[in-house]
């Protein structure tokens, strides 16, 4: 077993390599005086079982991923596991109005051409795992999320709504804590609006759990809510910590006390590691023992 890391996968592909025992293998990774990429594999992958770890974010990113890829292929890999920790364009995961694309399957169908199976962390929608003509799997990091709020002492974990439930009900449950959501509904693309639903916060160390964060207006309108409400303490976790347009900042005037995200994506909070949900897949899909 061997490891390729992307741009976007550096730390996350060492940490793999290191809980597998696998070399992490030397690629140059350049761009063009045009902006175009450039990837080399420097040292054999011939009849190797490789993992290549890359988010698809920026586009560069899903660019450098296919060229990866095929470099490997060429290379004549035994089998490649494409391991995307954030798949950008996961959230377009059907067609909302006329003329529009399935960006979900729209970028599957180019990353399943040259790989023996797909792994990604917590998708948006598991659904999104069937547009993949090859095997596709979801990682997951509610473990080290529910491990992370354990060291705050939470006592009442809350999806942001209703869709988002069962991620936060599975951290609740290995807190052992309780359970509930909030009421959203998206006002725009930044704004959103949470229903005072009332959930006996008062005093309470209170958490948020989300797949990801954007620009952070679910998570400050909730976490003002919930301390107009009288919690004790307010946390926010998710996995992917995206943080557009001073989102981190737009939490913490929220009111919210800390914001932690898997190391999806590289950020100032990245504090959860998503390495050992992506090794618990590798093992569950047969990859690795
Ligand atoms: C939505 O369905 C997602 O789970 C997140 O709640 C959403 O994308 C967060 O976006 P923002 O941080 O911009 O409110």
């Amino acid at each position: 077993m061997k490891v390729v890391a992307g741009s976007a996968g550096e730390k996350v592909a060492r940490a793999v390599g290191l809980a597998l025992k696998a070399e992490v293998l030397p690629v140059e990774r350049r761009r063009f005086p045009d902006g175009e990429g450039y990837v080399r594999l420097l040292a054999a992958a011939k009849d190797e079982d490789v993992v290549l770890v890359n988010s698809t974010l920026p586009d560069q990113n899903l660019v450098e991923t296919l060229l990866l890829q095929d470099a490997l292929h060429r290379a004549r890999a035994a089998t490649i596991t494409t391991v995307v920790p954030y798949y950008a364009y996961a959230r377009q995961d059907r067609s909302f109005q006329d003329g529009e694309t399935v960006s979900a399957q729209a970028v599957a169908e180019l990353l399943e051409l040259k790989t023996d199976r797909f792994v990604t962390v917590d998708p948006h929608k598991e659904h999104i795992l069937g547009f993949f003509g090859v095997e596709a799997h979801a990682a997951t990091c509610v473990p080290e999320i529910a491990e992370w709020l354990r060291k705050e002492g939470v006592d009442l974990v809350l999806a942001p709504d209703k869709g988002a439930l069962e991620r936060a009900s599975a951290v609740g449950k290995l807190l052992g804590a309780d359970v509930d959501h909030l009421e959203k509904t998206r006002l725009t693309g930044t704004e959103v609006r949470m229903a005072p639903k009332n959930l006996n916060v008062k005093d309470r160390k209170v958490a948020i759990v989300d797949d990801l964060i954007s620009t952070g207006g679910t998570i400050a309108t909730a976490a003002a809510e919930l301390k107009r409400q009288g919690a004790a303490n307010v946390y926010a976790a998710c996995t992917h910590g995206l943080f557009v347009g001073g989102g981190l900042d737009r939490i913490l005037q929220s009111g919210c006390d800390k914001v932690a995200a898997a190391d999806t994506l590289e950020n100032a909070v990245a504090e959860i590691p998503c390495a050992p949900g992506i090794v618990r897949a590798l093992r569950a899909a047969g990859v690795v023992r």
